[in-house]
C-alpha cells in the first residue's frame, strides 16, 4: 500500500482511534427539524450518475439550529474541530440524499498536515446499511476501485486507487447478502469491521481511517455527515 504514509502526524491520528460507536442522540422531533433546515438549503451539487444530492449545512443561516448541533456534536465528541472539505463557505459538514447505494471510499481529507480524527453519521430515513471495513486506510480521500478506466481518468475529489487490495479473499456469503453493487475483486483484503444498520435518532461515530460503502440497497437515503479533526494540544 503506497498511499499508507500520507499523513505527517499518523502517529497521534492513530493514537485517537477507537472502535466505532452506536449512540442515541435526537428525538424524532429534533430529527425533523433537522430535515425542515435540511429542505430550505440551497442545494449545492446534483450527480445525475451517482444519483447523489448534497447539500452544506452551512452555518450562520440558522443561528438556532447551529447551536442545537453543536450542542449535541459536544455531548459525543471533545476536542474537535470541523473539518470543512467540500464547501467554500463555512460549512458544518454535508446532507447526502443518494438514490443509489454509495461506493467504496474514505473521508480522509487531502491535508497531509491535518491530525484527521472522527466523523458522525446522522441518519435522516431509516432505510440502509453502512459497512466499515479493515484494514484502515493513512492515504488520502480515495474511491477504490480496479476498474482500469476509472484509474486511468482519475478525476474528482477523490483519488481514485486499486491500493487498498489485500490477500486474501473477501467474505462470499457477505458480499451476496450486502454488498452486490461492487466488484467482488474490489474487496479483496478487506474485512467487515462493522455493519451499521440506519436508525433514526442515532449517529454512528467512527474513526476517519475506516473504509466504508453502503451496503446495495437501492433505496433513496438522506443522511448528515460531519468530519472533524483535532489540534496538535
Ligand atoms: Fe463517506
Amino acid at each position: 500500500m503506497k498511499q499508507q504514509n500520507f499523513f505527517q502526524n499518523i502517529d497521534l491520528i492513530k493514537s485517537n482511534e477507537s472502535d466505532p460507536q452506536v449512540i442515541n442522540l435526537f428525538s424524532l422531533e429534533e430529527i425533523k427539524d433537522i430535515l425542515k433546515f435540511y429542505n430550505d438549503l440551497p442545494l449545492s451539487t446534483f450527480n445525475e450518475k451517482q444519483k447523489i444530492k448534497k447539500k452544506h449545512w452551512i452555518l450562520g443561516l440558522n443561528r438556532k439550529m447551529d447551536d442545537f448541533i453543536i450542542s449535541k456534536i459536544n455531548k459525543v465528541i471533545s476536542n474537535w474541530k470541523v473539518d470543512n472539505m467540500y464547501s467554500k463557505e463555512e460549512a458544518f459538514g454535508i446532507f447526502h440524499e443518494s438514490f443509489n447505494p454509495i461506493k467504496l471510499h474514505v473521508d480522509t481529507g487531502k491535508d497531509k498536515n491535518k491530525i484527521i480524527y472522527k466523523q458522525i453519521l446522522i441518519p435522516l430515513t431509516d432505510t440502509g446499511d453502512t459497512i466499515l471495513f479493515e484494514p484502515r486506510w493513512y492515504g488520502p480521500s480515495s474511491t477504490f476501485t480496479i476498474e482500469k478506466d476509472e484509474l486511468r481518468k482519475n478525476t474528482g475529489y477523490n483519488l481514485r486507487t486499486n491500493d487498498h487490495i489485500g490477500k486474501l479473499d473477501f467474505d462470499k456469503k457477505f458480499y451476496k447478502k450486502y454488498l452486490n453493487h461492487e466488484n467482488y475483486n474490489n474487496l479483496k483484503g478487506l474485512k467487515v469491521k462493522k455493519i451499521y444498520e440506519w436508525k433514526l435518532g442515532e449517529a454512528l461515530i467512527f474513526d476517519r481511517t475506516f473504509i466504508h460503502c453502503a451496503s446495495d440497497l437501492k433505496k433513496p437515503k438522506t443522511g448528515l455527515t460531519i468530519f472533524f479533526y483535532r489540534e496538535k494540544n
